[in-house]
């Protein structure tokens, strides 16, 4: 039996059951078997497929669609730096190659202590906080390339005190990148509640009548 199916039966069994078709529970178990091996390998791939009875291939089709499965092994910490227009226009590309200059590898490379991936992503819908880097799905705002030795010793850090977030990101938060590198968690709803409930301009808010 794999570590996946013998270590996480009630998982697995939690996530099949809240479906009626159990193909729409494909994300969500690849979600978790990417947890459980660090990546989606054609093993990985065909037991997920297995568990639901569907045909490999259409598990296949669901990995290569979309850039938060990783089909290939990848860092400890999986940073993907958006490379947008508003991001660039902030710094983007600077950022990728000061993170590569650092690390001393190519994007989409591991490095050799299997510490760190550095991708590029199209927009992660935070533009009015570029650039925007998401490490393992955390979002990390204000992300410029003067920050970046300082942000990755910070997560070198963070995965030797155990805080690596896992690569699912379902329990995904917020950090503002501080001019030091350092990471301080935000909230994610606070400004926008802010925004709508202080501002005079702001509109009724959801549910409110007239
Ligand atoms: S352009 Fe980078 S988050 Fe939207």
């Amino acid at each position: 039996m794999t570590i996946l199916q013998a270590n996480h039966r009630d998982e697995i069994d939690a996530i099949r059951a809240r479906y009626t078709s159990p193909r729409s529970a494909t994300l969500p178990l690849l979600y978790l078997a990417q947890d459980v091996y660090g990546h989606l390998s054609s093993e990985a791939i065909r037991e997920v497929a297995e568990i639901l009875d569907l045909p490999p291939t259409d598990v296949f089709e669901v990995v290569g669609f979309y850039t938060l499965y990783y089909s290939q092994p990848v860092g400890t910490w999986m940073i993907q730096v958006c490379d947008d227009v508003p991001c660039c226009y902030l710094g983007a590309e600077e950022l990728v190659e000061a993170l590569t200059h650092v690390l001393g590898v190519g994007e989409d490379q591991l490095t050799a202590d299997g510490m760190f991936t550095v991708q590029r992503v199209k927009c992660l819908a935070a533009c009015d906080r570029a650039p925007v880097v998401q490490a393992n799905l955390d979002y990390l705002y204000d992300v410029t390339a003067d920050k970046a030795e300082a942000l990755l010793a910070d997560l070198r850090a963070r995965a030797a005190d155990g805080k690596k977030r896992g690569v699912s990101g379902r329990f995904a938060e917020d950090f503002e990148v501080g001019s030091g590198g350092k990471l301080t968690h935000v909230s994610r709803e606070e400004p926008y509640r802010a925004r709508q409930f202080d501002s005079p301009s702001a509109g009724p808010s959801r549910g409110t009548k007239g």
